[in-house]
This record gives C-alpha cells, structure tokens and sequence, in this order.
C-alpha cells in the first residue's frame, strides 16, 4: 500500500495587502518585510470568510464524485476556530455532503494541528484502506495592527484527502516528535489576536527542527542526502530559512546549492499568503510540488512540522507519479493574482472588522455552484 495525499487543495480570500505598502506605513525598511521577514504580500480575511468557510472552500478541491462516499474520517486542524464545543468538522460534513457515518471532529495544538490529523488519517487509512480521510488544516493568523508579529499575519486552508492509493505523496511509517511546555505563543479564549514571545518562538522552533530531523535520520539510518528537498512549517518564510541553515553546514556545497533552490521552490506561494498557521506546511509542500522542476517519482520529501507550546515533528514522504499537476497550479495562481490589493487604511478597516458577527450566528450559502461561500448571519 501507498497510503499517503491523494489530493491536495488550497483557498485563501481575496484581499492582500502589499508588504511595501504595509512597510512604508509603519517606517520599516520595505527590505525588512521583503528579504528579512521574506514575505511580499498577506491576505486579508473579510468578515464573510471564517476556518469553516476556508476549509470547505479548499475541500471542494478535492472532494468529486469518485471519493465522496469514500470519506469516513474528517479532521479539522484548526487554533481558530468558530466554537469552543461544536467541531468545525461537523460543518464541513454537512457543507460537502460527506457521509453521516464519518467520524468528524476539530484538533487543536497551535501550527501543528493540521499534522496530527494527517499522522491520524494515515493510520486509520492503514487499518481500512478501502476508506478515506478528509484532513483540512484552515486559520486566520493575527496578532494585531502595529505589533511586530503584524507583518507575519495571514489566512487561508489546505485540504488533503488520505488515501491507501495515494497518487501524490507516501508517507512514512515513522516520524520523530518532541514536544514541551513553551509559552512561545498562545491565545487566550477571549482574544482574536495571538500573543507571542517572537523571537524565543524563532528560537524553539530551531530548536525543535534540529533535535527531530537528527532524530529521524539516525534512527531510520538515514543521511540527509537521501532526501531531495525539505519543506517546513512557514510562519514567515524566512523561518523556514533559518530552520534550513542549521543544517546547511552538514552538506556539501552543490547539495547546499540544491536544497537552496527547492526551498526557493517551497515558498512561492507562502510568500504571497503569509500565515495559514495549521495550513502552512502545507501550503509550502504544495508550492514545491507545483513550482520545483527538478523533483521526481519516488524522490524523499523530508516535513517538519511545528505548533508553538510546543509539539515539533519531523517525517518523509515519498513522491508518487500523479505529484505535479499542471492544472491545480493554474487555479492557485489564478486564486492568488485574482485577489484584490487593498490600500493599508482598506487593510486596517478590514481587520478591525472581522469577526464582525457572533460566530454561533453564521451560516452559510451558495453551495451549488461551488463558488465561494458567503455568510449570512442569522
Ligand atoms: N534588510 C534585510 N533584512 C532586514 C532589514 C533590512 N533592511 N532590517 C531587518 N532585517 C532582518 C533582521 O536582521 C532579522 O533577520 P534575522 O531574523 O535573520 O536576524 C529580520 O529582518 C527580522 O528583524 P527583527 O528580528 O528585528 O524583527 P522583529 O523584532 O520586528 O520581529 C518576528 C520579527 C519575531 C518574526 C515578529 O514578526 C514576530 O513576533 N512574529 C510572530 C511570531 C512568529 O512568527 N514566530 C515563528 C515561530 S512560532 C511558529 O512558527 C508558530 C506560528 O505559526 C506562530
């Protein structure tokens, strides 16, 4: 069995805002925002889009007739979500007509809930691999006009079916974890924007990336250089970099070339989003599938997942013949380049906008013709 993602599907909203734009408006070096942080534009989430929405959105993706009635567990990864009892899951089941059998349920462990779904799905797929998962990891990151994690916001879903056939990624058997009690980020019940001790979370963050990934490769008898790229959880981009440059100095100077030019790869489209918090890994796994060329059928994808608090893990996937798809990439650009470019007072009247209503009072329409939902509230 191959049991891995079968498909793979991404939304985010249609609104960004600039990152020079938003520099010049807090007196920051563009440079900063640009190359420092490494992000160039953020989207901003309108107060008709919340996780439910955006993940459902991405689900359409990758939810048809063929395995519709296929999909037995749904798993929700989320740290924002709408309600503190009821699962988003559930919403998902009903919104895209998933069986009334599926176990559905929400995870929640900061960025990383979104890996624990997969590592769930893909037991469960091993145990009935007739069957398949839904796993969807969907956020809005926020931390507030004018703080320094303003320029590290962003939103938006990735969704992947789990599947014994998987036609884009296997994934192995084994991962390595580390967690500890960290207060390097977290967000009280009554806030919507996170608080964060920004630089101790960067340096966690490398902490744990180190320890995992030498834990997997020794005790899987590995060397790094049997993994053709390595994709990580993106807050910013230039996270993952500094993640990436703790193990540059083990390899040699082509390989340091090479693994270089596909986390190029992996973060064109993170760039452009900013934040997914869950989704993020995600996104940058999807980004070097659809934006590397020098990737191939059977070549190791080493992942490195994080959730501030912290849970860190590290595992491989095996790239399978159905990776690239030429049509997904066009929709996500389209996704992308569609999108409106707000003004930073537009952003700024936009933010302090959303979640506009109370969320227990939202409710969504417009499904048949799988555009993008809307919300009404009631
Ligand atoms: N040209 C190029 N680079 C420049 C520059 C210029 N003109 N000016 C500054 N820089 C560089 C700095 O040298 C620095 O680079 P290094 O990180 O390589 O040292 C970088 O830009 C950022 O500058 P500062 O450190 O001065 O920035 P800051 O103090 O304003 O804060 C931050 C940066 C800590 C990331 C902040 O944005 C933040 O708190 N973000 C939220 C927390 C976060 O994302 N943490 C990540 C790990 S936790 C996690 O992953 C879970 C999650 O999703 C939140």
């Amino acid at each position: 069995m191959n049991v891995g993602i079968d498909k793979i599907g991404f939304f985010t909203p249609n609104y960004y805002v600039d990152m020079v734009d938003l520099a010049n408006a807090r007196n920051e070096n563009p440079n900063k925002y640009l190359i420092g942080i490494g992000q160039t534009e953020q989207a901003v989430i309108p107060n008709t889009q919340d996780t439910v929405t955006m993940a459902a959105n991405a689900a359409l993706q990758v939810i048809d007739d063929s395995n519709r009635d296929k999909i037995s567990l749904i798993i929700l990864g989320t740290e924002t979500g709408i309600d503190n009892s009821k699962s988003g899951a559930i919403y998902l089941q009903n919104l895209l007509g998933l069986s009334r059998h599926a176990r559905a349920f929400e995870i929640k462990q900061a960025c990383y809930g979104a890996t624990a779904g997969i590592q769930m799905a893909k037991e469960f797929v091993n145990l009935h691999p007739n069957q398949q998962a839904l796993v969807v990891g969907a956020d809005v990151a926020r931390y507030g006009v004018r703080t320094a994690g303003e320029v590290t916001q962003g939103g938006g879903a990735v969704a992947m079916t789990i599947a014994a056939d998987s036609t884009i990624l296997k994934l192995s058997k084994n991962s390595s974890v580390y967690s500890d009690d960290i207060m390097d980020f977290w967000r009280p019940l009554n806030r919507t924007e996170a608080l964060v001790d920004g630089h101790y979370s960067n340096d966690i963050y490398q902490q744990f990336f180190v320890k995992t990934i030498h834990d997997y490769l020794q005790t899987n008898d590995m060397n790094l250089t049997d993994l053709s790229a390595l994709v990580f959880h993106l807050p910013y981009t230039k996270m993952g970099l500094k993640g990436l440059r703790e193990i540059l100095p083990e390899l040699s100077e082509t390989d340091q070339k090479h693994f270089l030019s596909e986390f190029e790869a992996s973060r064109v489209y993170n760039k452009r989003v900013g934040n997914l918090y869950t989704g993020s890994l995600y996104l940058s796994l999807l980004s070097l599938l659809d934006n590397s060329d020098d990737l191939h059928a059977g070549d190791q994808i080493g992942i490195f997942s994080y959730g501030s608090g912290a849970q860190g893990e590290f595992y491989t996937g095996t790239l399978q013949p159905g990776f690239k798809n030429s049509q997904r990439k066009k929709q996500i650009n389209e996704i992308l380049n569609q999108r409106t470019r707000l003004t930073v007072p537009e952003y700024e009247t936009m933010f302090a906008q959303w979640p506009k209503l109370d969320a227990g009072d939202y409710h969504l329409d417009d499904l048949k013709d799988h555009s993008q939902f809307t919300f009404t509230g009631v």
